[in-house]
């Protein structure tokens, strides 16, 4: 019998953007934002990212990278942006996978090394009312 598992915390919100340096001058803008990492090219995921970081966690914001990106399809759908997806911290990513695919829902990966460099999953969002939800293993 393995333990059961617990949801850490929101470690970030991912929101798919069609400009990444335009969002960021955007929260520099608005919100006087300072701190808000380099931008970083994720090829094996078709993403760009760059995180703007908050006392409570992180937005991080994507934009497509290369034509198979994942997200083109999502900014068709919403060509100003939106929110893409929200992360939550987990202490054991294939813990966690086991429990979630026992209760049925449906996993989009196998664990693989996300924009923190720790493992992550994404469960299905029709199994999830709607909202894409990655798990991340907690940074050590
Ligand atoms: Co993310």
């Amino acid at each position: 019998m393995t333990k059961s598992f617990e949801l850490g915390n929101l470690n970030h919100v991912g929101v798919a953007v069609p400009n990444i340096e335009a969002s960021i001058e955007h929260y520099r803008r608005v919100f006087n934002a300072t701190d808000i990492s380099e931008i970083k090219d994720l090829p094996d995921q078709g993403v760009k990212v760059a995180f703007v970081n908050l006392p409570s966690g992180q937005v991080e914001l994507i934009e497509p990278l290369g034509e198979n990106s994942p997200i083109h399809g999502f900014l068709k759908r919403n060509p100003l942006g939106g929110q893409h997806h929200i992360c939550f911290e987990v202490e054991n990513i294939y813990e966690a996978l086991e429990q979630v695919y026992s209760k049925g829902i449906r996993v989009l990966n196998q664990p693989r090394i996300g924009a923190h460099g720790t493992l992550i999953i994404f469960l299905h969002p029709k199994d999830m009312n709607g909202t894409l939800i990655e798990l991340m293993e907690r940074p050590k």
